[in-house]
Order: C-alpha cells, then structure tokens, then sequence
C-alpha cells in the first residue's frame, strides 16, 4: 500500500482557529491592517511587483518567527500563513508597531493558499513544529503527507530552501520517510537533506512558544533543512 493512500481526502491539519475572544484594542488594530497585510489565494503575489525572493511560514501560531524574518530580511517578501485568529492578531499588531512593509498573511489552511501560486514561486519555506497528532487515530491529519511534499516541490523553486521542524520522534520519522520516498521517486525534483546537526536551531532562531512548551516539558527540538534538488 502506497504511503498516505488516502491522499485524495483533505483531512483537516489544525486545532482550534479561534481563542478568546480579540479585545477592543486587538479588534481596532485588526480594523486598521488587516486589509493592507492579507493576501487571499489567487490574489499576486508581492514578488511580481517588486522582483524580491519571496518566503513562507506555514502554521507560524504566535507568530514570533514570522515576525522576526520579516525584520531581519527586508530584502525578502515574507508571507505566513496561519488559520489561528489570535496568533493573526499578535502579527499583525507586530508587523503595524515595527512598520513592516515586507508582510503579508493569509489567515486560513495554507493548501487553499498554495492551490493557485504558481510553480516555483517560493525561495524558502519554513514548517515549524507543525501540529504533532500523536495519537494513531490523528496521524492522517498531520500536514507533512505524500501529497503535501508533492506541492511543496512544485512551488519551491529548483535550489530553495525548506525547512522543517519537530520535537516528535514519530512525526520526524514519518516526515523523513515521505521526503526520502518522494525523493527516489522524483528524481531531480525532490528534498535533498543539508548536512547539518539537526539539533542545532537554524543561525539566528528566535525561538518560538511552541519549541518553548517542548523543551519545558523535556522534549528536544529538531530542525531539518532540505534543498529543493533541480
Ligand atoms: C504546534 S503549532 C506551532 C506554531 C509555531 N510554529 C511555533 O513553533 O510556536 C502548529 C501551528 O500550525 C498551524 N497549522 C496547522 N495546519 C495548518 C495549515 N493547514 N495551514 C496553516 N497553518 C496550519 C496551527 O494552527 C498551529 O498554529
């Protein structure tokens, strides 16, 4: 049987995508920038106007990672994608205090997003700590499946970066398998893993609450990163 045989069904990969309730100050902030900051699926993407490399953070929850791309890379366009409201709204406060004018976010699953983007139109992606589901039951709802790495390879450009974190040893041998498996069969265009030490954090990680929570509860974090082969 083939991996994620049942590929053809969009299982639903995120918790909760609201919290408590925004306050005031939250909602008016919200009413300010949204508009400017989201981006929609099918809508063009920043790079076609102004030539940047463009980056993704996928599921980036309270969002301290996204934020700190956009700040320490304003050569970059930055997008994020994030179905959770409350983390939406600490962005989007960031981004509106810091003047960042290389953000934009799309507040929803990010395979809605990536449908219409066009081949290779990412230089870099970033899935951090994506939701573990560690229950049997819940596997099939993890982000990183067969169908998703297929994507993935399609709108990463030949050469761009990904890189995937995980503080589950299951999720990172399941993640590593469909990588490897996709890798032989789509020779040329798959994930070739950097030579690096997974456990050492990426140059310059800000750290993120998600890795915050693992390494309390006595967790180790791992990051791999991969070249889009091509
Ligand atoms: C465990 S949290 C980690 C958040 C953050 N990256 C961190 O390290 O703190 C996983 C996040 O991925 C988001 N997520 C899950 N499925 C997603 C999807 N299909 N598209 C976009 N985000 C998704 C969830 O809403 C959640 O905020």
């Amino acid at each position: 049987m083939p991996l994620d045989h049942k590929d053809k069904t969009t299982f639903r990969t995120f918790g909760r995508a609201k919290g408590r309730t925004l306050t005031a100050s939250q909602e008016a902030v919200m009413a300010e920038h949204w508009p400017r900051l989201s981006i929609a699926p099918g809508d063009a993407l920043p790079s076609a106007a102004d030539g940047k490399p463009l980056w993704l953070e996928i599921g980036y929850g309270m969002g301290s990672h996204v934020l700190h791309l956009a700040r320490t890379h304003p050569e970059v366009n930055v997008l994020g994608a994030e179905p959770f409201l409350n983390g939406t709204a600490k962005v989007v406060r960031g981004a509106a205090e810091e003047g960042l004018d290389n953000l934009r976010l799309f507040r929803g699953d990010v395979r809605e997003f990536l449908e219409p983007v066009p081949d290779a139109s990412f230089a870099r992606v970033y899935i951090l700590f994506p939701d573990p589901w560690p229950k049997a039951r819940h596997n099939k709802r993890r982000l990183i499946r067969t169908a998703f790495i297929q994507e993935l390879s399609r709108v990463i450009e030949p050469g761009g970066q990904l890189t995937f974190a995980s503080d589950i040893p299951h999720y990172v041998d399941w993640a590593l398998t469909r990588f490897r498996s996709h890798q032989r069969k789509n020779p040329g265009a798959g994930f070739a893993m950097n030579d690096r030490d997974p456990k050492q954090p990426p140059e310059g990680w800000p750290g993120t609450k998600y890795e915050a929570k693992a390494r309390r509860e006595g967790r180790t974090p791992y990051w791999f990163e991969f070249t889009r082969e091509g």
